[in-house]
Formats: structure tokens, sequence, C-alpha cells
């Protein structure tokens, strides 16, 4: 992993104790290294992987927890397990996702229904256990993934820009009700990061559709996107919530 120059953020925050969704790989693995590297104690949940979960582990000291963001009780269970080991989660990424990408005269329920589940469903699961706590000691930091496909719509992702849309208004309203609770919700947008998820895309389409789309002409990285958490995260952004963040290299602005 790339080394964050976050000095900054650091010191502040030394006892928070942050969960991030999907946090073992891609831009979920970036952001658990990040707010460790800015002091934070790190809980990474994944949903099936063990062996790269474990390897992530080894690498980085940042403790690895199995549990499926698409089940409720899962998710219960597994934050009070997280709570019991580290202490009350202050800071909650939302950053587990899938994909089942397909025209929309393809697309089966089962892709409907299963990136729903877990792109917007997990978002409800993994906030409204935590959010209580939050609202009792007056602190919280909630940061949902979403993604430019949620803004702008993408042909063969019916499913998951209507997820990726709905992160959105989520966030907007959380925020709403947070705000003087002192817990922030952003949402943050990344563009195409160069993950696992974004390879996937057949090489045809990914270079001849989408790469010419974006101007300042490469894939972002995992490390741009655990740097816009880092942030929303620290005390410094206390003053920031409803806000939508576009990290996407300049392809869409909004
Ligand atoms: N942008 C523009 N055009 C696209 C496109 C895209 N993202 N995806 C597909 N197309 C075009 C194809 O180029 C093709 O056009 P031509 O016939 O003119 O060549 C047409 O749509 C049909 O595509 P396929 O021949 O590939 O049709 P298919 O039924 O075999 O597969 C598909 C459809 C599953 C959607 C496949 O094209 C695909 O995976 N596309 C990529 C979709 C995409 O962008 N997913 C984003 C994944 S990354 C992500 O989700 C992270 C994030 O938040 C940004």
């Amino acid at each position: 992993m790339v080394a964050f120059l976050l000095s900054k953020y650091q010191g502040s925050v030394m006892s928070r104790v942050a969960i991030v969704t999907g946090g073992t790989r891609g831009i979920g693995g970036a952001i658990s290294v990040g707010l460790k590297e800015a002091g934070y104690s790190v809980a990474a949940s994944y949903a099936g992987n063990d062996e790269k979960a474990n390897a992530f582990k080894a690498e980085t000291g940042i403790a690895v927890y199995k549990w499926d963001v698409s089940n409720y009780q899962a998710c219960v269970d597994g934050i009070a397990q997280v709570e019991g080991d580290l202490g009350p989660v202050e800071v909650l990424v939302n950053n587990a996702g899938i994909t089942q990408d397909a025209m929309f005269h393809k697309m089966l329920p089962e892709q409907w229904n299963a990136v729903i589940n877990t792109n917007l469903t997990g978002l409800f699961n993994m906030t409204h256990p935590v959010w209580p706590g939050m609202r009792d000691r007056g602190f919280g930091r909630v940061i949902n993934i979403s993604s430019i496909n949620g803004q702008k719509g993408q042909m063969g992702q019916a499913n998951y820009a209507a997820a990726k849309a709905g992160d959105i208004g989520m966030t907007k309203t959380l925020a709403a009700e947070g705000a003087a609770k002192g817990i922030t919700v952003n949402a943050i947008c990344p563009g195409y990061i160069g993950t696992e998820m974004v390879r996937a895309v057949p090489e045809k389409v990914l270079n001849e559709r989408i790469l010419p789309l974006i101007p300042v002409g490469r894939l972002g990285e995992p490390e741009e996107i655990a740097r816009c958490v880092v942030f929303l995260a620290s005390d410094d952004a206390g003053f920031i919530t409803g806000a939508t963040l576009s990290a996407n290299g300049g392809q869409y602005f909004a």
C-alpha cells in the first residue's frame, strides 16, 4: 500500500474505532490502511474471501471480521463483536459493494436483488445498529462509498446505479437527522478506480468506451479515495455533512 501523508490528522483520533465494510480489498483495503495510518483502531469486514482477508490481516495488522452486509442480523452480531473487541464504533465506512452487470433486457431478478441488497440495503443494515450509539455519544462519522454511476447512470448497471443513487439519497437524509447530534454523513462518488471490479469490465469496453471519457487520462488509485475518507472522518471535516464528493478524474461534474 502507498504510504499516506496524513500526519496532520494523526494524534487527535488515537482511540476512535472505525469499521470499513469490504475493507480487506480494493478501495476498502486502501481505506482501512489509510485510517490505520491516521491513528484509528480499524476493523475491516469482508464477506467471503478468507484467503485474501487473512493475507490482508497478516500484511497490515488490521483486524478482519467476516459477515454479509446484506444480512441485518449478521451486521448486528458483527458490530457487537467489533465493539466488544475494540470499543464503540465512531466511524463507519460503508464501502462493501458488488457488481452484477447486464443490459437491462438481460438482467435477471436475482441480479437486481443481489446488488440492491448489498449496495443499498447493506447501508441500512450497517448504519442502523451503530446510529443510536453515535446519537448518545454526540459524535459520529458515516461515509458512504457511492459511485459516479449512481450520479450519471451507466449502461449495464440498472441495479448498481439504482443502489448507488439510493445511497446518495440516504446520505442526505441521515445527514439532516444526524446534524444536531454531532454525526456527519457524507457520500464519496469514485469514478473508475484501478481495482479488480473495474478490471473485470471487458477490456474492449474499458479501453474504448470508458478510458477515453476520463480527462485525466488514467484510472484512479484506491489511495485517492482513501484520502477523501480520512479527511471526512477527521475533526477538521465537522462542518461538512450531506455532501457528495466526486473523485472521478473529471469524467462527470456533479
Ligand atoms: N460504456 C459505454 N458503452 C458500453 C459500456 C459502457 N460502460 N458497456 C457496454 N457498452 C457497449 C458495448 O461497447 C457494446 O457496444 P457495441 O455493440 O457498439 O460494441 C454494447 O454496449 C453492448 O455491450 P456488450 O457487447 O459487451 O454486451 P453484453 O450483453 O455482452 O455485455 C455488459 C453487457 C455486461 C454491460 C458489458 O458490456 C459490461 O460489463 N460493460 C461494462 C459496464 C460497466 O461500465 N460497469 C462498471 C463496472 S466498474 C464499477 O461499477 C465501479 C464504479 O463504481 C465505477
